[in-house]
């Protein structure tokens, strides 16, 4: 079947080496916010940016002006030295990208869809788990699901989609309540986000952080690696000239 998938669409992996211009120039196009070369989400839906490797004076001051002075960017895999007095680092992550044609998805009724009014309860289980940014919006980028205790109907686990590119779509968000974890919740949530990722014709990756551990957890499900990049957070200083 994994056989069939790859063959019946030659899967482009280029995309997935710029993986937020990739989606902010293609299938998430209407979120984007774009000046110059640089593009990046609506302020509450995601923090990526999508930018040239080679980053040019212009280029940086575009990125300045888009995210504004107070505010961070970030910057996936710089190769131009920082302007001076533009920007502070304020971190520096390594960005390891796995990529899932070789995970078998699994469907599981089990597991509710999480909509609009569940953004509240989601965020408090974000807040506390800390998997990654999820803003307001950031819903509006894919299917989420969850599992729900069966007695107190409180959400004990979530997983979803973010970035969406052509052929491919991100896992994100995957996080398990302290009092629930060990018990396959992480498991069957990513299995089941990725069910309804292959039913769209699209194949899974994501990523993560190169020193989470979660990342044995994506191993087991048949993620292999595909990339380690550096992700700059910056905060525009806009002491620039
Ligand atoms: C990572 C996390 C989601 C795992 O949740 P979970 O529901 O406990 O995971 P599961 O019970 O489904 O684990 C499935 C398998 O992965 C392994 N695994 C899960 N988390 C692991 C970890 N942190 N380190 C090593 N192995 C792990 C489990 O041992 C299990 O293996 P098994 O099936 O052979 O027994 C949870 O620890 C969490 O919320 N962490 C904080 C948020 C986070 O970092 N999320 C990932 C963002 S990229």
């Amino acid at each position: 079947m994994r056989a069939d998938r790859l063959d019946a669409k030659a899967l482009d992996i280029g995309v997935l080496d710029d993986p937020f211009t990739s989606a902010l120039r293609g299938p998430q196009s209407r979120f984007a916010r774009t000046v110059g070369n640089i593009v990046t989400f609506e302020p509450d839906v995601s923090v990526f940016y999508g930018h040239p490797r080679e980053m040019t004076d212009q280029d940086y001051a575009d990125l300045a002006q888009l995210a504004g002075i107070g505010h961070t960017a970030s910057l996936r895999d710089r190769r131009t030295p920082l302007p001076e007095d533009l920007f502070d680092v304020v971190a520096e992550i390594d960005l390891v990208q796995y990529r899932g044609d070789a995970v078998e998805p699994v469907a599981d009724p089990e597991l509710v869809p999480l909509g609009v009014a569940d953004v509240p309860e989601m965020t408090a289980l974000i807040e506390l788990t800390e998997p990654g940014p999820f803003l307001p919006r950031t819903i509006e980028m894919g299917v989420y699901l969850g599992y729900r205790d069966p007695d107190s109907g409180r959400l004990l686990a979530m997983a979803g989609q973010r970035l969406q590119l052509p052929g491919w779509t991100e896992i994100s968000a995957v996080c398990t309540h302290p009092d629930a974890r060990g018990r396959g919740l992480a498991r069957r949530l990513v299995a089941a986000v990725a069910q309804v990722i292959v039913d769209e014709g699209n194949t899974p990756f994501l990523h993560t952080t190169a020193d989470n551990s979660a990342r044995r957890l994506y191993e087991k499900l048949g993620f292999t690696l595909n990339s380690e990049v550096p992700l700059e957070i910056l905060r525009v200083t806009g002491n620039n000239r």
